[in-house]
């Protein structure tokens, strides 16, 4: 009673209502009483199936993730010793410009090394926020208004200069909701889209942007995964040459470009708009179809409270310094000096040491106004160490946290520990003055 066995792994069948439904066949055949015998088993496998695709998908998204996280962290190092050296720049360019007679022909120069840098800082902040560490998403602010914003800069007009075929369209809900966020990184996330939108679009062609308000109430699975609630969405779309199905899994990828080297094609622009979007609790989906255009949807969280309002830009005197002693602590000898010397030009009493076991030692025979404490500082103890140990011989001691990521979990330690402001690098004169005359002023 021996035989063979065959198994048909996946074969489709059709029920008597029409759907069609995966099936997997196993028979036997054998020879009973000198007569072949076949004996075939069809399962029903749709669920497994299902079950199959639905962790093919999980482990795609869990390996893109990783493989943003890495890429993202690279980046993010290399901008952050960036952003230090060109924090000097800025800082020295500012000093020069405060020093100089206002009728100084080299005041122009100064100017354009000054706005050069503040650019360039633009740009590390794009890698700073593929780190997720560079964001603080607070404020609260509406969309719109970024949009708005966005159409207005330079940046746009050259954009619409340089594709004179191709029409932008608005169309943005009046009523939308607000969401808490970083103005400058949605800007950006706004600009790229518009950008690859643009550059994706034929001779001819129309750019909508629209914004409008969802209830999700129950999740939804697309790019990403999408929890319920209320979001607003973003959409950007176009009538461009699309994208392949192959690509779409990488057009995130930092530096994942298909352009040629030169006016854009770094391959940063979507890479900073998944940046953001993650830094926002966001969500994004993409569909695209090839020759007929592309539309990237972006979700994020709503929020019922009001819009922040922009506060104006301090004038010098208040935040000028009243003879007061500061201890800079940072281990960056440059930045040591840029600190020392706006301190110094804002009328503060500076000195500066290199690590916090310096700072330790001075303070056990000096009593200063205010500490200014860098947060990461290598080798040895970090702001947060130094602060305490401070704390332990001089319990009112005042500081203020500098550090060129923005609100970490140890700078919030450090704040609940009393240091009175904290202020992401560079150091510019008026974000830095106004920190320091707050805290010295505080009771
Ligand atoms: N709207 C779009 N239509 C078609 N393809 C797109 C669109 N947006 C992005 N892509 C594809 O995704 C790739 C990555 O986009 P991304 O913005 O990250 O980089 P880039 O535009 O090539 O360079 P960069 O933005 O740094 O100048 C693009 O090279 C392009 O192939
Ligand atoms: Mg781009």
């Amino acid at each position: 009673m021996t035989g063979r066995k065959t198994l048909i792994p996946v074969r489709w069948h059709r029920k008597k209502d029409g759907t069609v439904f995966p099936v997997e066949i196993t028979a036997s055949h054998f020879i009973w009483n000198s007569r072949p015998v076949h004996i075939a088993a069809i399962r029903d496998i749709s669920s497994r199936l299902e079950a199959e695709e639905e962790r093919k998908r999980l482990e795609e998204r869990l390996h893109r993730a990783e493989k943003m996280e890495a890429l993202g962290t690279m980046a993010g190092g290399v901008a952050h010793d960036l952003n230090n050296i060109l924090g000097v720049l800025v800082g020295y360019s500012e000093l020069l410009l405060l020093k100089m007679p206002e009728d100084s022909p080299f005041r122009g120069h100064i100017i354009n090394i000054l706005e050069s840098g503040k650019r360039s800082a633009a740009i590390i902040q794009d890698l700073l926020a593929l780190t997720r560490r560079g964001v603080t998403v607070s404020k609260v602010l509406n969309l719109n208004r970024i949009i708005y914003d966005c159409l207005k800069t330079p940046e746009f007009e050259t954009l619409k200069s340089l594709y004179p075929g191709v029409t932008f369209r608005t169309d943005l809900n009046p009523d939308l909701l607000n969401i808490k966020g970083s103005p400058v990184h949605l800007g950006k996330m706004v600009m790229n889209l518009l950008t690859n939108a643009a550059e994706a679009s034929f001779e001819q062609g129309k750019v909508m942007i629209g914004t409008e308000n969802r209830y999700l109430d129950s999740p939804v699975s697309g790019y990403d995964e999408l929890k319920e609630g209320e979001h607003i969405i973003l959409t950007v779309s176009d009538q461009g040459k699309g994208i392949a199905p192959k690509d779409i899994g990488r057009i995130f990828e930092p530096f994942y470009t298909k352009k040629m080297m030169g006016r854009s094609g770094t391959g940063l622009g979507l890479a900073v708009v998944w940046g953001a979007v993650k830094d926002h609790g966001g969500y994004i989906d993409v569909k695209s179809a090839e020759g007929e255009g592309t539309t990237f949807t972006l979700y994020f969280p709503a929020v019922r409270e009001a819009e922040d309002t922009e506060q104006q830009k301090p004038l010098f005197s208040e935040y000028e310094g009243r003879n007061e002693s500061i201890l800079v602590v940072d281990d960056v000898e440059e930045q040591r000096k840029l600190a020392l010397n706006m301190l110094t030009t804002l009328g503060y009493q500076a000195t500066a040491v290199s690590s916090g076991e310096e700072a330790l030692e001075y303070l056990q025979t000096t009593k200063v106004d205010l500490l200014v404490l860098d947060m990461i500082m290598t080798p040895g103890m970090d702001g947060l160490e130094t602060y305490r140990r401070i704390l332990e011989f001089s319990p009112k001691q005042k500081a203020v946290i500098v550090s060129g990521y923005s609100e970490t979990d140890k700078v919030r330690e450090v704040r609940e520990l009393g240091a009175g402001a904290y202020i992401q690098k560079p150091y510019l004169m008026d974000k830095f003055g106004l920190a320091v005359r707050k805290v010295l002023d505080r009771n």
